[in-house]
């Protein structure tokens, strides 16, 4: 591991990831209002083994504990996302002052055991109230998120100053609008381009409203992959060019060039009227950097049955996670060089990259071997990529804590922290272990 550590600048930020529903709890709490997600995941046949995120790791009340142990990892960066009807119970209006507190005192706590805040403003959980409205199909929504961030930039940027606006625009989109399978649950595909327009809008003016406000570091994640074809046959490689637009450059074109891509008008076609003038121009100012959310690569083969004409194929021989997910190191690699070729140059960060594997428990160890071997080959993919020249400034384990998995509820474990969810109990897997020895030989080294 020397030799790995040596192969990432001294400034490099290591951390850990969460996001508010899929941890905290306590969803009753301090005036929190509802979320798309609560009311979604009490809909019987929603979730998997009808789970919800009522209680799930409980760290809204085990927060310090928590970021304690952290701290004793030697973790020292965390990303964790703001729970928007824990600030306006309504969507917008009346503030409650009690939700801003515990991510006040969650900030605090984070600073005082030296770790740097990033800070995810929507990671899915949308007021209820606001869904009542037409949630992100209705464009006044845009305009209530850069309200709902200008708060929180407001009560947290004296001491946060690293933003990101929405994580993975894409799966609120598709899976909360197209597929059903996340809230809100819609399956209307008709209202999709409209969507990712208001949700990329909404970044557009809460970067502005940071941009008037502070002057710290501003960015949105999205949750990218290569695409391969499955072969060389003409329709594979039209397979490939559509499902890229469909699950990379829908997002990455207009934030970063101010336009949509035509490849998805042949699939998603745009019924453009939501584009008033200006928008894109707003979803496209400067970023200080580019989230990248990666797990796996995409091997397509054409299939016109598919939204993207596209399904994914699984090679015989790959390994794959227990969501089926490929394992493929490499692939991180050669995206973040086509980002950075295509739409560089912008420092990225990888803001969650993980693994779920099936954890057993043995003399109050977990010894998820598959796990570490994951996490340490992508590190490696990442130094390759530090080495051809692309700005990467930091990587986000995902996930800190086994938490709850959307659809999948408690049944995939992503953590580098095993928790028990009868007793509670946290306990270090071996991957979070790795980490944590990983982490001080890169001190060490770096003399930091
Ligand atoms: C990402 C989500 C994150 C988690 C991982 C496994 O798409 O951002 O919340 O569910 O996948």
């Amino acid at each position: 591991m020397t030799s790995l550590v040596k192969r990432f600048p001294r400034n490099f930020a290591w951390g850990v990831a969460t996001a508010s529903y899929q941890i905290e709890g306590a969803v009753n709490e301090d005036g929190r209002g509802a979320s798309i997600w609560d009311i979604f995941s009490h809909t019987p046949g929603k979730i998997l083994h009808g789970d919800t995120g009522d209680i799930a790791c409980d760290h809204y009340h085990r927060m310090r504990e928590d970021v304690n142990l952290m701290s004793q990892l030697g973790i020292s960066h965390y990303r964790f996302s703001i729970s928007w009807p824990r600030i306006f119970p309504m969507g917008y209006g009346q503030k409650n002052s009690r939700g801003l507190d515990f991510y006040d005192q969650l900030t605090d706590q984070l600073l005082q055991e030296n770790i740097e805040p990033l800070v995810t403003l929507y990671h899915w959980d949308l007021p209820q109230a606001l869904q009542e409205k037409g949630g992100w199909i209705n464009r006044d929504t845009a305009f209530y998120f850069r309200d709902y961030a200008a708060t929180v930039f407001d009560k947290l940027g004296d001491r946060v100053h690293n933003w990101i606006t929405h994580n993975e625009p894409w799966v609120s989109t598709v899976a909360g609008h197209i597929q059903g399978h996340h809230a809100p649950g819609l399956k209307q595909p008709k209202v999709a381009r409209k969507v990712a327009h208001h949700l990329l809008l909404s970044h557009g003016l809460a970067v502005e409203a940071y941009r008037d406000m502070d002057k710290g570091r501003i960015g949105i994640t999205l949750n990218l992959h290569p695409v391969y074809p499955a072969s060389s046959r003409e329709e594979d490689l039209t397979a490939q060019r559509l499902h890229d637009a469909f699950h990379n450059t829908w997002f990455l074109e207009p934030v970063f060039k101010g336009t949509y891509p035509d490849d998805l008008d042949e699939i998603l076609p745009l019924d453009d009227e939501f584009i008033a003038e200006g928008d894109l121009n707003l979803i496209q100012q400067p970023l200080d950097f580019l989230g990248v959310n990666y797990y796996a690569p995409h091997r397509v083969r054409w299939n016109p049955e598919e939204i993207s004409h596209a399904s994914l194929v699984i090679l015989p021989e790959e390994p794959i996670t227990s969501m089926g997910w490929p394992v493929d190191a490499k692939g991180l690699t050669n995206l973040l060089s086509r980002i950075h070729q295509d739409y560089g140059p912008i420092p990225i960060v990888i803001t969650e990259n993980g693994a779920a594997y099936e954890d057993v428990v043995e003399d109050g160890q977990i010894h998820d071997a598959l796990r570490q071997h994951y996490l340490e080959m992508h590190w490696d993919a990442l130094a390759n990529s530090i080495e051809q020249g692309v700005p990467v400034q930091g990587y986000y384990v995902w996930s800190f804590l086994d938490n709850f998995e959307w659809a999948l509820g408690y049944s995939k474990r992503f953590g580098i922290v095993y928790v028990d969810y009868l007793t509670q109990q946290r306990i270090v897997k071996d991957s979070g272990l790795a980490y944590s020895r990983f982490l001080r030989e890169f001190y060490e080294y770096h003399h930091v």
